[in-house]
């Protein structure tokens, strides 16, 4: 470890004092989106994630600065504005407009938003890589690459697909295949198609420039082991660190959006190779504006705690790259990695057929930004664990606690204490009140290190039971009843102070989740919010006059968003046929003759039975019915189907394709799926009249 403690990473600390450690300096990061697209609901998971630890660090008294950026190079991006005839400048320069709005729009509070496409990047991606260099971890070395001649260009490995040279199947990505999950070269795919002209690309050497991530096993090892991660993914890594690490190509041939490597005309740094860096560019950039020390942060032996939240599938890159990275320029490492799952919409992937691909924009043109933050609050953990949303579940269970319990109780209180007492709390807590006082406000320990260890569902829990409290409080107190008795004025005056001293308390323990709810109170209750201020209630205060804070989830408002959604999907699928964006890039295949198309035997089939295949995630078998016979079929529809679902439905084969030997069976064809793969794929249903057997021309 490169600091000198690591009160936070991802043991929580032991007890109430660790939390009390006055003045930690901690820099925090969250994974740079691309900029090549809108945010969705799916990114701001871990954005929320982010800006409620920061907020509690800040609240805690902690000095907590998130830096953050675009990461704005890349083939993707190149394409994308190339497809939109502008530069990619001009791209990012938009997508990154767009991504500052929904930042605010979501209430985040970085402290700086870069991107990966700066001076101080380039500067930063360029002494690490000078400094790797020199160190002598940098190697060159010529390897073989598929390149498209029409293009003029190298291709990335998703921008190639053909036969997987493991299984046989048809359509597979340059990496690994989606049916028999392979890993393997671009170079082994058999009848490679490019994706960015169709054309068929050709074998080319290629020299590149490898960082020799093999000789940092020994420091990934302890690294890894060393508290810095959670066990799940420090088992994982250990996994992958035993069976050794292979040096990594950092480099891609022109043309590429990104930094030219500088002793080597016409190769870029790898998009993956920068992207982290403009964490550190990021802070160099922020500590230009506060005149703050940047290399403080960042020296081998740095007081200062550094965390990443970043999402289960960049785990490689932070947890064995980046630190090698870091040690072998001369760097301090993170303290922490926090790994967090993915988002799932009832369980399933966000999907953009589904209508569940959410963007930031469509959100906040229906609901507050707020409600999502508590939603996702309430159920993150500082496990990796997927995190499901369900649209029923979010409207109750927001309803319910942020409105029902939390809102309530000043809606409640307020009125009578400006109406009947001219704003004025009561002084006149009794010795018992005090007592009830001091458990809402040493709650704050519990809670305090719920945040720290990022149990933000066990905080929430916490902090809704003391709602439960102060509501059941004021039911028993029935102000309302008493108000009518002049005897009992001020006992009236009392309970409500007593009621919104509880709020107080409350929304000072929700402020790093619900910033707006605070500042609203504040504003309210005429005071500033702190954890120091809750040791006494406020006494003799004057307040200002409620205004609503919160009104409930309308269940019309979610349908808005889900038909919205749908709608502007349909729209950017149709568009996508004349400009195909970065991940519909199915380029149209080399045109051929009628005598070609001639020779495919499509016939309308059957699906007579459907059967999970044992040791293969991503296959059903099919049994169909082509009229006069039947067919077994493997087809990789798993993960958008449920077998039992396919049974008795009507689809279209390739009747006459030569059958496939594969490791479960023989496959004699193929049923025709449109989509782009995964769960997004659509068997093909002929209209009513079509029999099985019959030909489709
Ligand atoms: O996976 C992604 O979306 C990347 N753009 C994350 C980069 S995080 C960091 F390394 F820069
Ligand atoms: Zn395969």
């Amino acid at each position: 470890m490169s600091t000198a403690r690591n009160p936070a990473a991802c043991h929580p600390p032991d007890n109430d004092t660790d939390t009390n450690l006055m003045s930690r300096r901690i820099l925090v990061t969250s994974a740079l989106p691309y900029a090549n697209g809108a945010l969705h609901i799916g990114h701001m998971l871990e954005y929320i994630q982010t800006d409620i630890w920061v907020r509690y660090q800040r609240l805690a008294g902690n000095q907590c600065q998130w830096v953050w950026a675009d990461d704005a190079h890349g083939t993707p991006i190149m394409l994308k504005a190339e497809a939109d005839g502008i530069k990619p400048e001009e791209l990012i320069a938009r997508i990154k407009a767009e991504h500052e709005r929904d930042i605010a729009g979501f209430l985040l509070s970085p402290d700086n938003f870069h991107t990966t496409h700066s001076d101080e990047n380039r500067e930063m991606a360029t002494l690490v890589y000078q400094r790797l260099s020199d160190a002598g971890y940098i190697v060159k070395r010529t390897i073989k690459q598929l390149y498209d001649r029409e293009k003029a260009m190298f291709l990335p490995d998703r921008y190639v697909k053909g036969i997987c040279p493991n299984c046989g199947a048809a359509d597979q990505y340059g990496d690994n295949c989606e049916v028999c999950s392979a890993t393997y070269d671009a170079t082994a795919l058999k009848d490679p198609v490019s994706q960015v002209s169709g054309s068929v690309p050709e074998q080319r050497d290629s020299e590149q420039h490898f960082f020799a991530l093999s000789q940092f096993s020994d420091m990934l090892k302890e690294w890894t082991a060393s508290g810095a991660l959670q066990p799940e993914v420090a088992n994982k890594l250990k996994e992958w660190l035993d069976s050794g690490l292979q040096d990594w190509d950092i480099s891609r041939n022109a043309p590429y959006f990104g930094f030219e490597i500088p002793d080597a005309p016409g190769k870029y740094f790898y998009v993956w190779l920068d992207a982290p860096i403009a964490y550190m560019a990021s802070h160099k950039h922020l500590c230009a504006r506060t005149g703050e020390s940047f290399e403080d942060s960042w020296a081998p032996g740095s007081e200062v705690e550094l965390y990443h939240f970043i999402g289960k599938d960049i785990t490689n890159f932070h947890c064995l790259f980046w630190p090698a990275m870091l040690e072998g320029a001369g760097f301090r490492k993170p303290t922490g990695v926090f790994c967090h799952g993915f988002l799932t919409i009832d369980n399933l992937k966000m999907s953009k057929s589904r209508g569940t691909s959410i963007t930031i924009e469509t959100w906040l043109k229906h609901l507050q930004p707020e409600y999502l933050r508590y939603y996702y609050a309430s159920k993150l953990a500082a496990s990796v664990v997927d995190l499901n949303m369900n649209f029923e579940d979010f409207t109750t269970r927001v309803n319910a606690d942020f409105v029902g319990k939390v809102v309530n109780i000043a809606s409640r209180c307020a009125g009578f204490i400006s109406k009947r007492f001219d704003g004025q709390l009561s002084s006149q807590y009794t010795e018992a009140l005090l007592d009830d006082y001091s458990q809402f406000s040493s709650a704050q320990h519990i809670i305090m290190q719920y945040y720290e260890q990022r149990e933000f569902g066990k905080a929430m829990r916490e902090i809704m039971l003391l709602a439960e409290h102060a509501n059941t409080y004021i039911n028993d107190q029935e102000p309302w009843v008493k108000i009518k008795d002049e005897a009992q004025q001020d006992d009236v005056q009392l309970i409500c102070s007593v009621g919104l001293n509880y709020f107080r308390v409350i929304v000072t323990y929700l402020s790093p989740v619900l910033p707006e709810l605070a500042a609203k109170t504040e504003a309210f209750l005429n005071t500033t919010l702190s954890l120091e201020s809750l040791e006494q209630p406020l006494t003799d205060h004057s307040i200002n006059r409620y205004k609503p804070m919160m009104t409930r989830i309308e269940p019309a408002q979610i349908d808005k968003i889900l038909e919205e959604t749908k709608a502007s999907d349909i729209v950017a699928t149709t568009a996508a046929v004349s400009a195909p964006s970065e991940t519909q890039l199915e380029a149209l295949k080399p045109e051929i003759s009628i005598d070609d198309f001639n020779k495919v035997d499509l016939r309308i089939a059957v699906i007579t039975d459907a059967q999970p295949v044992e040791g293969a995630d991503k296959l059903v078998q099919l049994t169909l019915d082509i009229g006069m016979e039947s067919r077994n079929v493997f087809a990789g529809i798993k993960a958008a189907y449920k077998p039992e679902d396919l049974i008795g439905r009507r689809t279209v084969m390739v009747a006459n394709l030569a059958p496939r030997k594969m490791r479960f069976g023989l496959s004699e064809g193929m049923v025709l799926a449109a989509g782009p793969g995964g769960s997004e794929l659509f068997i093909l249903t002929p209209d009513d009249g079509a029999m099985p057997g019959m030909r489709a021309k």
